[in-house]
C-alpha cells in the first residue's frame, strides 16, 4: 500500500537555499535539498480505493493563492533534545486554511490523522542521538532569506522507504486556484 503524504512542494532555487544550512553533526540525517518540502499532513499506508477518494476530496480544496516567507530555523521537540531540525514560517492565514482543509478532505474519507495542531516548518534533519550542542550551531543561523516562494498548488506524494533512506514520487498535484469555497452565508429558511 503506498504511505501517502499532502505536502507544498518548493522552487528548487529555494530548496538549494534550504540545504546550504547543513552543518556538521554526529547522527543527523538531512533531508536531501531536492526532497525539501512542506509538509500539510501525513495519511501514512492507503489503498487504491482510499486513495482515488482523498484524490476526489482534495481536488475540492480551492482558496486563494498566497506566499512563504521563512523565519529562524528550530526544533522539536526543545532544545535539550532536539530530534528534528526545522526551518519555521511566518503565520500566514492562507496556510493554516489549506493545511486546514487538507486535513478535513482526509478525515471526511475515513484517515485517521495526527490531533497535533498544525505548526508550519520545513523539516532538514532528524537526529538519531540527542545532539544538543552540535544543533545549537544550526539554531544559531540568522532568518533565511529567499526569493518569495508563491504557492499555486499543492501535491500529493508517495513516500517509498528504502534502506537509502525515503525517495518521493508526486503523484497529484491540485492548483489552488479558482474560486474560494469556503462555505458563504446559511441561506434563510424561507427564500
Ligand atoms: P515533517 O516534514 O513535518 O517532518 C513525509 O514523510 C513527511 O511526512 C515528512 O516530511 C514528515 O513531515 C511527515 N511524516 C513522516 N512520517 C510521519 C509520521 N509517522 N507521522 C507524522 N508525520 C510523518
Amino acid at each position: 500500500m503506498p504511505r501517502l503524504f499532502i505536502a507544498i512542494e518548493l522552487p528548487t532555487e529555494v530548496k538549494k537555499s534550504l540545504g546550504r544550512l547543513r552543518i556538521e553533526i554526529p547522527g543527523a540525517r538531512w533531508v536531501p535539498p531536492e526532497q525539501i518540502h512542506l509538509t500539510l499532513a501525513f495519511v501514512g499506508d492507503q489503498d487504491a480505493d482510499m486513495t482515488a477518494r482523498l484524490i476526489e476530496n482534495l481536488s475540492s480544496i480551492h482558496q486563494p493563492e498566497f506566499s512563504l516567507a521563512f523565519t529562524v530555523p528550530g526544533c522539536f521537540p526543545d532544545i535539550r533534545r532536539p530530534r528534528v531540525l526545522w526551518v519555521g514560517l511566518e503565520p500566514e492565514p492562507l496556510l493554516a486554511r489549506l493545511a486546514g482543509r487538507v486535513r478535513e478532505a482526509a478525515l471526511a474519507c475515513g484517515i485517521s490523522l495526527e490531533e497535533r495542531p498544525f505548526s508550519p516548518h520545513i523539516t532538514l534533519a532528524r537526529l538519531k542521538l540527542s545532539s544538543g550542542r552540535e544543533a545549537t550551531a544550526f539554531l544559531r543561523h540568522p532568518p533565511v532569506r529567499t526569493v518569495p516562494v508563491m504557492v499555486r498548488e499543492f501535491t500529493l506524494f508517495e513516500s517509498r522507504l528504502s534502506a537509502a533512506g525515503a525517495i518521493h514520487t508526486q503523484l497529484k498535484t491540485f492548483p489552488l486556484a479558482g474560486d474560494d469555497n469556503l462555505p458563504m452565508t446559511i441561506p434563510t429558511a424561507g427564500i
